[in-house]
């Protein structure tokens, strides 16, 4: 087994939650709602009927959550701000209770010695914004830069390391094309124009924190997945080559000045008639990171259906593959192959895993949970990250999804992900094994041999 220090002195090790899987305080102290709470508050839209009800009640928990990262011996705790709890309509009049509310988790942190990553937006937009359009609405530029500088000034003096957003394609593919996860929005128009803004308020937003703050550590996180295709016949491979512009390249290439991926793609084209002019030079920055979260592997074939990708996936449980609880194929092996690829940027100059988990049935007896599939989970995730190393990729931190059990969008409470079990009845923490697994992984001291 590999040791801490073989990861190098400066690799960084962390946990990541975010604003509405954790918080919970959907009303608390002038906080407006957000696309999520109205989502949320129609039970049929959640799989399993969930009602997500205090979630795991961050907002009164957070310094019992932040003292277990420590204690898990982490550097690093990655959080998201709620937009709607500084701007309760998205814009307009500050709630300072917001702002003091994310002061107190930043003391917080940095009392416990973890340093903040502070993730600007995580998929819960105030509802006031999309009744005005949300991300279909060119305006969304200015609305984010705005809350892009509140934030920045407020906490500046305290956080130096910035995710402007968190998984552009979730929320932008699952929330205006598919219309699977809030705002409910189906269709390529709105998928387009979302994902267009969304690039440009990215990019835009990465230089309005460099020009407030310019010793700034700035990135994205971005979701991947490993993409092999069902077998080597030129159609299939040339079909998965077009799954992965779109889930690979298709928010990376335009942000590092390389524009959408239409090589392999020629109908994104399309994406121009929502371009005004400048924005080729609009939607590129010089990221100081790309954060990457890889949660599964995916097999691609050829297919008449859904046009323009013609392209699909052979369902993982058609497959036989090794499922989480969410039905993806779990392949830690992917994780080196994806490092390589984004490495072959150039453009790219560190690499964070800025999410990394997986989800499986725990199980509280007794008071332990003995999730050794998630524990082993992580270790081969590792050994992928140490093998990348050793090629000369520059990966520079590992941050787990998640720390505690949380709530998980449209799948509610099941798919479990945390190295710390939640009983969501009384909101009692226990440390699962794999969490104590990382304990002793990250606060055992090196030998001297
Ligand atoms: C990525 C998302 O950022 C996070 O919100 C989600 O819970 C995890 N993936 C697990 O699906």
């Amino acid at each position: 087994m590999f040791k801490r220090e073989q990861f190098g002195d400066n690799f960084k090790w962390g946990v990541t939650i975010s604003a509405f899987q954790n918080e919970g305080a959907a009303k608390a102290d002038g906080k407006g709602p957000s696309i999520w709470d109205t989502f949320t508050d129609k039970p049929d839209n959640i799989n399993n009927g969930d009602i997500i009800g205090e979630a795991s009640d961050f907002y009164n928990r957070y310094e019992e959550d932040i003292t277990l990262a420590r204690q898990l011996g982490m550097d690093v705790f990655r959080f998201s701000i709620s937009w709607a709890r500084i701007l309760p309509y998205g814009r307009g009049k500050i709630n300072q209770a917001g702002i003091d509310f994310y002061h107190r988790v930043i003391d917080c942190c940095l009392n416990n010695n973890l340093t903040p990553y502070i993730t600007l937006y995580h998929w819960d937009l105030p509802q006031a914004l999309e009744d005005k359009g949300g991300w279909t609405n060119r305006e969304i530029i200015d609305w984010f830069i705005d809350y892009v500088e509140i934030c920045t000034k407020a906490f500046g003096d305290k956080v130096y390391n910035w995710i402007v957003m968190n998984e552009p394609m979730s929320f932008t593919g699952l929330g205006y094309f598919m219309g699977y996860h809030a705002p409910s929005r189906k269709g390529i128009n709105h998928f387009l124009k979302a994902a267009h803004y969304t690039v440009l308020c990215m990019a835009q937003g990465g230089a309005k924190i460099r020009s407030l703050q310019p010793q700034a550590n700035i990135g994205v996180a971005l979701s991947c997945s490993y993409i092999k295709p069902v077998n080597q016949l030129p159609k299939h491979r040339r079909a998965a080559k077009r799954i992965e512009a779109m889930l690979n390249r298709f928010y990376l290439e335009p942000l590092l000045g390389l524009g959408y991926p239409s090589d392999v793609m020629p109908a994104l084209k399309i994406i121009k008639s929502f371009f005004k002019n400048g924005d080729e030079q609009l939607m590129a920055f010089d990221f100081d990171f790309i954060g990457i979260q890889y949660y599964f592997r995916v097999v691609a074939r050829h297919s008449l259906t859904p046009p323009v990708l013609f392209a699909n996936e052979i369902p993982p449980t058609v497959r036989k593959a090794n499922l989480n609880t969410m039905n993806l194929d779990v392949y830690p092996k992917g994780l080196y192959k994806l490092l390589k690829f984004y490495s072959s940027y150039p453009q790219i100059k560190k690499l964070i895993i800025s999410e990394s988990g997986v989800c499986y049935p725990d199980f509280l007896v007794k008071d332990h949970v003995y999730d050794v599939r998630r524990m082993k989970y992580h270790q081969k995730m590792l050994k992928q990250v140490r093998k990348a190393q050793d090629k000369g990729i520059h990966v520079t931190g590992y941050f787990v999804w998640t720390l505690v059990d949380n709530f998980e969008w449209k799948e509610g409470f099941e798919p479990r992900f945390g190295l710390v079990h939640v009983d969501f009845e009384t909101q009692e923490r226990t440390i699962k094994y794999s969490g104590q697994w990382f304990q002793s992984f990250l606060t055992k001291k090196a030998s001297k041999k």
